[in-house]
């Protein structure tokens, strides 16, 4: 079973409506949609907004359906400049940015007693690079794909200043309100996860009247990337991953 979750309904639809044998659900007032994604087992779990709804969903979809693996996908806010709405982000870290404890000496985004940058199962992010380049033709120019820091927080970012310091301060490549909730909650129970994001808008003071405007083209991507990444998330390891490892090792420079 594959937990996968997307915050608001938008984010969800396109999944859903490709769910076979659905069966739906309440747990503390979330809909939770149980079903079959072409050949793979799902619980299909609608969060809402924001790091405390994140946190409950994915704490319940571990306890009731005890997934294996978990992906969160949905739209964010992209914080560099040659970025384009539409273009998917894969998480290779989450971090909580708004966690601020600099008043004890703490980094910014740092929890006492946990690491700063929660990875994403390198696994799952491998499969999510695949998914990318099985739903869109590379070079076509569609959409691009990039890899790296998410940075979440319960903010929407509209703000140049801000969007700036995510950038300098975390290494981020997009900001949005759930995945390091979601990440946090699934290293703590153990458990491989991915957060796969569609870019929606630039985070700049435009980025509220873009969001409105491009939700729909965002939505349909990070679905475009889903689709081919759902059936893929619970295989054996990837081809991929499996080539690297065999590789014999080379040195890096030349000694010589
Ligand atoms: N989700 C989509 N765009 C976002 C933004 N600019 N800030 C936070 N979350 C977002």
């Amino acid at each position: 079973m594959l937990g996968v979750i997307g915050a608001m309904s938008e984010e969800v639809q396109l999944l859903l409506s490709e769910l076979t044998d659905a069966k739906e659900a309440v747990h503390a007032e979330i809909t939770v949609t149980r079903g079959n994604y072409k050949g793979t087992d799902i619980a299909l779990a609608q969060s809402g907004i924001g790091k405390v709804n994140a946190t409950i969903c994915t704490q319940m979809l571990i306890d009731i359906y005890k997934p294996e693996k978990l992906v969160f996908s949905g739209v964010a806010g992209g914080l560099l400049p040659n970025m384009r709405a539409g273009d998917i982000i894969v998480a290779s870290h989450v971090v909580q940015y708004d966690m601020d404890l600099t008043a004890f000496g703490r980094r910014h985004g740092e929890t006492p007693g946990r690491d700063r940058l929660i990875e994403c199962d390198p696994d799952l992010v491998g499969k999510a690079t695949a998914a990318f380049d099985a739903a869109f033709d590379e070079g076509g120019g569609e959409a691009s794909l990039m890899l790296g820091t998410i940075a979440s927080g319960d903010q929407f970012v509209e703000d140049t200043e801000m969007l700036r310091w995510l950038q300098r301060e975390f290494a981020a490549l997009a900001a949005e309100m759930e995945g390091a909730a979601f990440g946090y909650t699934c290293h703590l129970n153990g458990l491989p996860f991915a957060v796969i994001r569609a870019l929606s808008d630039s985070s700049s003071e435009s980025a509220s009247d873009d969001f409105e405007q491009n939700l729909h083209k965002a939505c349909r991507n990070s679905f475009r990337v889903m689709d081919q990444m759902i059936p893929a998330a619970l295989a054996e390891r990837n081809q991929q991953d499996r080539r690297t490892r065999s590789r014999p090792a080379q040195p890096i420079f030349n000694t010589r």
